[in-house]
């Protein structure tokens, strides 16, 4: 019997280097005790000794490889033997990544998923101090509570959102610093809450301010502040005397409304409807991902594992929206990394855009599906869907400012241009979003990948590759300063003619 026992901080990374350790040497899962901290010490000696196996090089998915890892991140203790056996299985191809029929793979992305959300609970409740420094830069404490050894994965959030501080998190295992720029994590060794100071009154007072009594639902309330939380929130001992006042507030708010609206009450309506169209900026590009990543703007994100949300450069010239998030990017967290991925990244590598220059999304961030059997089946997202998840995709565009978007099938350019319909007409045309972003309209991939006829479907392909290649062109190659500045708004590029044309020999027409 062997017994690994893994750090506290660098845990993951750890387990990884011994996990392909022992894969290689050929241990056995069953042979293999794992911990985190402390030796058990001779508790295994004389145990029986599980024979070797044919030592390999652990290869995985990389869905696999993020999700297990995310897992890893649980507090459950058998997490470790089960991400070992599992990652030989995977290796040896007993079992198929993703399928949950198999217990083990449905426990990983089970746990990925509750570590996902303790790490989101964390960016939205860890409460800050202040403290006397003497150094130039402002110092911070908090003290947070999570349900799973998350520190390491949670903080480079804080790191990034309050890079011009120093400041400190607190937890009971493990504490992160990040002092100068840099951020470091110890085993916590005092284990107490940094002390009250004025910064908790006036967190309370705000939250107090925010407090709508006549919008009150405690249900709501407390699955997204969940009571566990409670004890370290200074807003937090407010909450029962405010829900007890809420009624009579309520009723008093209602008494004192107008019984008439007044004169003006109309044009105001018309001027909040038109300010209502535009919607406003909200926080960084990695803020509004992570308000994406708790969406339930519709119904779809109750099946779905996760938000998908796009990826790529801030300031990329070109953005691709595809339909929505498939099996592999569900399971994934990453846009187009399946099958349509593949067509879709050699288009790109053909037309000599790099991948990682530009931007890629979906008109919808979560999969829809219907199970059967062990299969999720794809279904085509509708119109309230596409609208409902359009509040990101146009945050992701007022970001990104792409000189050219390209709509990639019919979801994405209904979501874009506001039809999608009659898209074998218009593909290869460059149309206007509604703010007169060019959008180059083409189809989707994994259309192209179901056409049943080998001839039909290579055509379509070359027509695709066209199609991509116009767009690196006219968006500047994915460079700066190409033939769209954000101002040519309902510009039409001077090859279109010409494209069409070579999308008609394409097409054998
Ligand atoms: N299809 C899409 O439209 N988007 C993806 O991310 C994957 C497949």
């Amino acid at each position: 019997m062997r017994e690994v026992v893994l750090p506290v901080i660098g845990t993951v990374a750890a387990w990884r280097r011994e996990a392909r350790a022992l894969a290689r040497a050929g241990v056995r899962p069953e042979a293999v005790v794992w911990s985190v901290g402390a030796e058990t010490g001779d508790l295994f000696a004389g145990g029986p000794v599980a024979p070797a196996a044919e030592g390999r090089e652990l290869r995985l998915p990389r869905a696999a490889i993020e999700t297990i890892e995310s897992a890893l991140c649980h507090s459950d203790p058998e997490r470790f033997a089960r991400a070992y056996a599992t990652v030989l299985r995977l290796t040896d191809g007993t079992v198929r990544w993703g399928d949950r029929s198999d217990p083990a793979i449905r426990r990983i992305l089970h746990q990925a998923k509750a570590v996902r959300r303790d790490i989101h609970k964390m960016h939205a409740f860890v409460r800050f101090r202040e403290l006397p420094s003497d150094r130039p830069r402002r110092a911070f404490a908090a003290w947070f509570e999570p349900e799973h050894p998350i520190v390491e994965a949670a903080t480079p959030f804080f790191a990034r959102r309050f890079g011009d501080m120093d400041w400190l998190i607190a937890t009971p295992s493990v504490t992160a610093r990040f002092i100068g720029g840099s951020l470091t994590f110890t085993e916590t060794l005092d284990a107490a809450p940094p002390p009250e100071d004025a910064t908790e009154d006036l967190w309370r007072t705000y939250y107090a301010s925010i407090f709508n009594p006549a919008r009150l639902m405690v249900r709501a309330m407390q699955s997204e502040m969940p009571k566990k939380y409670w004890k370290n929130l200074p807003e937090a001992r407010l909450i029962s005397e405010l829900i007890r006042e809420a009624p009579r507030r309520a009723a008093e708010m209602q008494a004192a409304l107008p019984t008439e609206p007044p004169a003006r009450r109309a044009q105001v309506a018309r001027e909040m409807a038109r300010r209502a169209e535009v919607v406003p900026v909200v926080g960084t590009l990695e803020e509004v991902k992570a308000q994406a990543d708790r969406c339930t703007r519709c119904a779809l994100h109750g099946p779905a594992t996760q938000t998908v949300f796009g990826e790529g450069p801030q300031d990329a010239a070109l953005m691709f929206v595809g339909e929505q998030a498939g099996d592999t990017e569900d399971l994934s967290g990453r846009p187009f990394v399946g099958p349509a991925g593949q067509v879709f990244e050699t288009a790109l590598q053909s037309a000599g855009v790099e991948c990682r220059g530009v931007y890629v999304t979906n008109a919808v961030k979560h999969f829809k599906f219907v199970p059967r059997g062990k299969r999720r089946i794809h279904q085509r997202p509708d119109a309230g869907e596409v609208e409902a998840c359009r509040w990101w995709l146009d945050l992701e565009r007022r970001h990104v400012r792409p000189r050219l978007i390209v709509a990639l099938g019919a979801t994405a350019c209904a979501a874009l241009t506001g039809s999608g319909k009659d898209l074998l007409r218009r593909r290869g045309r460059i149309e206007a979003a509604g703010d007169g972003t060019p959008v180059l309209v083409t189809l989707h991939p994994a259309y192209i990948l179901r056409l049943p006829d080998a001839a039909q479907r290579a055509a379509a392909l070359a027509a695709f590759r066209a199609d991509i290649a116009l767009a690196a062109e006219a968006g500047g190659g994915g460079q700066p300063g190409g033939q769209f500045g954000h101002q040519d708004q309902h510009a039409q590029p001077a090859d279109h003619q010409q494209h069409e044309g070579r999308r008609a020999a394409h097409d054998g027409a």
